[in-house]
Order: C-alpha cells, then sequence, then structure tokens
C-alpha cells in the first residue's frame, strides 16, 4: 500500500518528544511489512541537515515551496520535506522560537504544511507518486482531511487516518484565521471548525478523517469523558465508531541496554552485572555522592503540567530530608517547573542532580542509571519512557492513567506472587498517593535479594514492546479504509 506519513517531528531529523519517535519508528516497521510508505515533514534548518542523500525537487508550478526528497538516517525509509523559507528556515523548534513563545504565524506554517501534503495527495509535484492513503499526526496536520474532503473538491482522493498524540495540544487560533487561511466560511460552526469561538485544527480533523486513532486504548476511553476530553469528548463520542486506540511500539533498536551507545556498560537480563557500572556513572556524571546501595530516582521529560512534576518534586522532598534517596532529571519546559528543579537541586546537592535542556544521550543514561523511574503524569496518551525504563530494568513508578495504565502492571501482592508484575503504579494523581507508592518501591528495593525486585525487573525486561504489534493493528485499519474496489482488486491479485 502506498502510504503518506505526515508528521510535525521526526527522530533523526528533528524531535521535541513522542511523536518524532513514533514518525521514525512507525513508517519503518510498516516498510518491513513491504508497505510503500513515505514520509512528509516540513523542512525546519535542522531537519534539512540531517536528511540522507538531500535532493531538492521543485514544488507545484507557482508554489511557493520546494521538495528535498532524502532518507531517514540510519534508514530506506523515503522523506519529503517541505522547504518553504518563509515558514520553516528559521532557528527555534518546530512550534516555537528561542524564548519557548509559540511562532505567532503557527496557523499560517502548519495550513501552508496542510496544503503541501494536499499537493503531494495529488502528485501536483510530478513525483510521479501518489498516497492510497494518508497517515496524519496531531493538529499541526489537522486541515488535510477538510482540504480533501470529497464532497467539496469532487475528487477522488486518498483515504486519511488521524491519530491523536495529546488532545492537550488542539491548534487554537482566533477566529478571523479562518478567513486569512481561506477556509470555507459556511464550516464556522460548532459541527465543523469552531471551538468556543475558535478555530481548532484539531477538531477540523477529528470531523473530516476517515478514522481516528490514538495511542493507547485506555486513552481511547479516556478522552470520550468530560475529565480528559478537553472539551471534545462530545465529538469523540459521536465518532466512537471510528475511533481506535493502538498503544505504540518501541524501536529495540535505540532502545536496548545491550546495545546501547550512549550507556556506559552494555547489560541483559541475562547478565545483569554492567547496571552497577552505569548507576556509578549517572552519579558521578549529575554530581551525585557515589554510593552503590541508596535508590536512585530518574525522570527524563517535558516540564509541562501534564508530566507531574509538581508532584514528583513534592513526594520526594520528604524522601531527600530523610536521606534515602536520589534523585537525577533531565528536561525543559515550563520556565516554573524548570525554576523548581534546579531549586530542588541546590536544597539538595549531592542528592539530587538535575539538567535543564534536551539530551538524547543522557536520557538513555538516566534509563540505565536510575533504580526507578517515575512518571506521575496526570494524564498520558501511550508515553515511552515507562517502556524504555521497563526495557532498561528500571520498574516505573506511575499514575494509572492512559498508556501508563496499560503498559505497567502494579507489584501488589497477588501480582508478585502471581509473576507478573513489572512497576508500581497509583491513583488518583496526588502527593499522597504517589508518596505511597514510592514507600511500597523503596521497600521492595530495600528488602531486594528476597527474589521480589530481582523478579520484577525480570519480567519487565522481557515484556517485549515491538512495533510488531501495533504496526499490524495500523495495517489492518488502513486496508479497511480503503474502498471496497481497490480492496477487491488487491485480493484478486494476490491470488
Ligand atoms: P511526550 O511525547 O509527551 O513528551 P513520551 O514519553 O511519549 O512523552 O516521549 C518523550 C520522548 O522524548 C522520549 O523519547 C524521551 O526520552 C524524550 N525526551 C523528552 N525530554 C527529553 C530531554 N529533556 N532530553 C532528552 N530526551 C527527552
Ligand atoms: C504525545 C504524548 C505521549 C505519547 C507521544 C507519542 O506527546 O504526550 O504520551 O507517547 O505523543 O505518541
Amino acid at each position: 500500500m502506498r502510504i503518506l506519513f505526515a508528521s510535525s517531528e521526526a527522530y533523526g531529523l528533528v524531535k521535541t518528544g513522542g511523536l518524532a519517535d513514533v514518525s521514525a519508528s512507525l513508517p519503518a516497521a510498516l516498510r518491513r511489512r513491504r508497505q510503500d510508505a513515505r514520509l512528509v515533514l516540513p523542512g525546519y534548518p535542522e531537519a534539512c541537515r540531517n536528511l540522507v542523500d538531500a535532493t531538492p525537487r521543485p514544488g507545484p508550478d507557482g508554489a511557493p515551496w520546494q521538495i528535498i526528497e532524502g532518507r531517514l538516517p540510519g534508514t530506506r525509509l523515503p522523506v519529503y520535506l517541505i522547504d518553504w523559507p518563509e515558514y520553516f528556515q528559521r532557528a527555534g523548534n518546530p512550534y516555537s522560537a528561542s524564548n519557548g513563545m509559540d511562532w505567532p504565524d503557527n496557523a499560517q506554517r502548519f495550513a501552508g504544511f496542510a496544503r503541501a501534503i494536499v499537493a503531494l495527495a495529488r502528485d501536483e509535484a510530478g513525483l510521479d507518486w501518489a498516497p492510497e492513503l494518508i497517515h496524519l499526526n496531531d493538529w499541526q496536520t489537522g486541515l488535510v482531511p477538510l482540504l480533501l474532503d470529497p464532497e467539496r473538491t469532487g475528487v477522488e482522493r486518498p483515504r486519511t487516518v488521524f491519530t491523536i498524540h495529546n488532545l492537550a495540544y488542539q491548534g487554537l487560533f482566533p477566529a478571523s484565521t479562518v478567513q486569512d487561511l481561506n477556509l470555507p466560511a459556511d464550516l464556522w460552526h460548532p459541527e465543523a471548525l469552531e471551538f468556543h469561538d475558535q478555530l481548532s485544527f484539531m477538531k477540523a480533523a477529528l470531523i473530516f478523517a476517515d478514522a481516528i486513532t490514538t495511542v493507547s486504548p485506555t486513552y481511547a476511553r479516556e478522552i470520550q469523558e468530560p475529565v480528559h476530553g478537553m472539551g471534545l469528548d462530545g465529538v469523540l463520542r459521536a465518532r466512537s465508531a471510528d475511533l481506535h486506540g493502538i498503544l505504540n511500539g518501541v524501536d529495540y533498536s535505540d532502545w536496548d541496554p545491550a546495545r546501547d551507545r550512549h550507556i556506559a556498560a552494555r547489560y541483559s537480563a541475562e547478565d545483569l552485572a554492567g547496571k552497577a557500572a552505569n548507576k556509578a556513572a549517572l552519579q558521578t556524571r549529575m554530581g551525585l555522592e557515589t554510593n552503590p546501595d541508596i535508590p536512585l530516582l530518574g525522570h527524563v521529560g517535558r516540564m509541562v503540567d501534564q508530566k507531574g512534576v509538581d508532584l514528583l518534586h513534592a513526594a520526594c522532598t520528604p524522601l531527600l530530608e530523610a536521606g534515602r534517596i536520589q534523585l537525577a532529571l533531565v528536561g525543559s519546559g515550563q520556565k516554573d517547573l524548570e525554576h523548581a528543579t534546579g531549586a530542588l537541586a541546590r536544597a539538595y546537592p549531592g542528592q539530587v542532580g538535575v539538567h535543564i535542556g534536551y539530551d538524547e544521550p543522557l536520557a538513555h543514561q538516566i534509563e540505565a542509571g536510575s533504580d526507578l523511574f517515575l512518571m506521575p503524569s496526570r494524564f498520558e496518551p501511550c508515553g515511552l519512557n515507562q517502556l524504555y525504563s521497563l526495557r532498561y530494568g528500571t520498574p516505573p513508578v506511575v499514575h494509572a492513567t492512559g498508556g501508563l495504565a496499560d503498559t505497567v502492571v502494579d507489584a501488589t501482592p497477588e501480582n508478585l506472587e502471581a509473576g507478573t508484575a513489572t512497576g508500581f503504579s497509583f491513583t488518583p494523581d496526588s502527593v499522597a498517593a504517589l508518596g505511597a507508592a514510592l514507600e511500597r518501591a523503596l521497600a521492595l528495593y530495600t528488602a531486594r535479594g528476597d527474589g521480589h525486585w530481582e523478579q520484577l525487573m525480570h519480567n519487565g525486561m522481557a515484556r517485549d514492546f515491538g512495533w510488531t504489534a501495533s504496526a499490524d493493528a495500523y495495517l489492518a485499519l488502513y486496508r479497511e479504509q480503503l474502498p471496497r474496489r481497490s480492496r477487491r482488486a488487491k485480493a484478486a491479485s494476490a491470488l
């Protein structure tokens, strides 16, 4: 099947979070299944620099953009970068300037990206290739299903699957943007583009896409309820039959302690000896006291309200005060959370090590060197770090929500007895509940040698969250979207 995978970031080209991991590894997994998957991304400077075998090609006649064709580093995955200098050739990250403020023309930038995707879908740039299906991701690609809507355009078009990676980011803009972007004025109502008097790119996708997915079964249920629906739960309930929860996979060629090139010593479930060396190396790097016995708790992530960093601070403070734990954190985001995290490190020198910023090798070193991994997210569509920590023998402590609930098995006495436990989960998302989970975790850690802790590590390391099952689920969903005629033709040609 010819699949165009459209995203605003992809690991290897440009990354701010888990969307990049998925956008690199899912299309690659589809290609391993002999599907003709290709990736399209905005041509940010960093993406242009990282693209392999970059070859410029003209865009459609008269278009203010051209295409840079190439491959994703380390793979054979074809990539098209939309090289639109006015919108994408600027320093900073894909969504915001270096001062952290969103680019003021984000509506124009990503509407432009959507129109370029539509041009590729119709092969207007003469690539001699047009997709049968477009897989769109998050609000940045949200206008594509509307722009391709056959009822408006009257032409055949590829099918569209839209994935919600995070409902908290909806692409909301002032009402006047509808005119600025030349969108159909008759769609300005709450059953289409309007969300409380604002234009919503996300809502447009939820209404016009052929199918909708999100990145875990639990999050698919949660977003149909007011608590996690972010005001779109009604729209999602109305499309319930077309909404599917498919868990993200992990790319174990990047995230496996047996072959990780970023860590001090490699190790595996069969030979865990290297884990202690990673702990010592992490303690040294983060300025912590080198002590093999004190429990070292790690955290990696965007510092935003979603991730519960404030809960982490509050629950860990008494444990730090009592000298019972060490903390190693890397992350960046909201200034208030960055400052509070820096203050914690200053208050507990030698016990708390913090790096504010984005540091890929350090993320690997924290996964490998910590004893426990903290993810007290208030909500978490899927979450990848807990999956990495399972593979690294670093049991996660998670709030039982979204993908965290779907992937971590709590170390209750029953689950320990049954040999299924992989970590610790708690609810509700309160300091007290996190504190209680930490006490359970520390008790089990302190009693290591009695077999339970070792079993927990081994159970987590043995779980397989690779892409096989998830890529198959996406492929099955894509096939359901194709028009019957072409499905029959496919079946006939397969005979
Ligand atoms: P989200 O997409 O909400 O940020 P995920 O858990 O799905 O959360 O994915 C986060 C990804 O980004 C992981 O690969 C994680 O290692 C990485 N990451 C986040 N913040 C940092 C950081 N400051 N330094 C290095 N890697 C980071
Ligand atoms: C989002 C979510 C995260 C998910 C990632 C990839 O950023 O916050 O939970 O793992 O997308 O799907």
